[in-house]
């Protein structure tokens, strides 16, 4: 069986029935969100209801949610934060979506393949302004500067991931710390945010963004592989992006550095020739060598070492949720 597949499936298949303990409160951050982007434009709100309609697995603000709940109670400062870090998440995913030249984001056509790419980045910028801009409604010079933070090393990452794609003898580590950059950074500042908000102890605030850090790695990696060996129409998404821009992910790195000489020439013409799709081209080398295997098990270390974080909580449907939630990451389809 596909390792894809494997694991707790029926948790993952339904990632959002996972997030029962906030859902009034997940109601709240679609209501601040839609609220904060809400333009009085037509041409502008035609953009807004594309991103505000067709939503995503809403994993952030579930994290922020269920970490603030963890750690004792929800204020309404929480609900705020969380649409602030969707928006934010969803800036970035319009630009990504520029950058791959992807045509299919959530299910639906990309705002790049409605709307052309420069009213993405702009729409991108948009977004982002938006989300700054509900931040400072908190008045809390504490949330702004760890937003700011984040954010200032997410554009770092994926800067860096732009300067080093066809650089095909990128490192592990190189790689490792790109995705905690461009990724995990974010997650991370969920779950600081969700824990910070609920008054927790610092070493409980500290532990839960180690959580985040972990499970976002998790994340990234598992994206990956879903972009090499996933279904386009589960994950609604286009794939196979990454080794059509010659972008190397763990699997990838993976065989270059255990596979015989002839085989890591032969992968080395896939990705830099003109054939396509490569991801079809490259499957069968990647599993031959267990290269899939390879990352799959990476990132369940990183999701069993994202669980060992949340020890220092006291049980509750909440953290049972974020223990689920370590392994759905990882074994999702979508
Ligand atoms: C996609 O994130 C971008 C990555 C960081 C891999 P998600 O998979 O959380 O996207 P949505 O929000 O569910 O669409
Ligand atoms: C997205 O990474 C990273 C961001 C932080 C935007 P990907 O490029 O792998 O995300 P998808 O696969 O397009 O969602
Ligand atoms: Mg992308
Ligand atoms: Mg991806």
């Amino acid at each position: 069986m596909n390792r894809l597949l494997a694991g707790s499936a029926d948790v993952v298949r339904t990632f959002p029935s996972l997030y029962a303990p906030v859902a009034r409160e997940l109601e709240e951050v679609e209501r601040i969100l839609a609220e904060a982007i809400r333009s009085a434009n037509p041409a502008v709100a035609e953009l807004v209801e594309h991103v505000a309609h067709f939503r995503g697995k809403r994993l952030r603000p579930a994290l922020l949610l269920l970490t603030g709940r963890a750690c004792g109670r929800l204020v309404p400062a929480h609900a705020v934060l969380a649409a602030v870090l969707e928006l934010v998440h969803t800036a970035t995913l319009v630009h990504d979506d520029v950058l791959d030249g992807a045509a299919v984001r959530r299910h639906v056509p990309t705002i790049n393949a409605g709307w052309g790419n420069h009213n993405s980045i702009l729409f991108g910028d948009y977004l982002f302004t938006h989300a700054f801009h509900l931040a400072t409604t908190l008045g809390d010079i504490r949330a702004c500067r760890i937003i700011g933070e984040t954010t200032n090393r997410v554009c770092e990452g994926e800067l860096r991931q732009g300067l080093e794609s066809g650089n095909l003898a990128l490192s592990e580590a190189e790689y490792l710390d790109i995705i905690d950059a461009k990724t995990a950074e974010l997650i991370a500042c969920c779950c600081h945010l969700g824990a910070l908000f609920s008054g927790a102890e610092p070493e409980v605030v500290a532990r839960l963004t180690r959580y985040g850090r972990w499970l976002g790695i998790a994340f990234q990696i598992a994206d990956d592989l879903l972009d090499l060996v996933g279904d386009e129409e589960a994950t609604g998404k286009s794939l196979g992006t990454d080794v059509e821009q010659q972008k190397m992910t763990l699997p990838l790195i993976h065989l270059m550095a255990t596979a015989p000489a002839p085989v890591a020439a032969r992968v080395r013409q896939i990705l830099s020739g003109p054939g396509c799709p490569k991801r079809e081209a490259l499957r069968p080398y990647l599993t031959e060598h267990g290269s899939i295997d390879y990352a799959y098990r990476r990132a369940e270390d990183l999701a069993a070492r994202a669980r060992a974080e949340l020890t220092c909580l006291p049980p509750s449907p909440c953290r049972t949720v974020l223990e689920l939630a370590a392994d759905g990451v990882v074994h999702r389809q979508n």
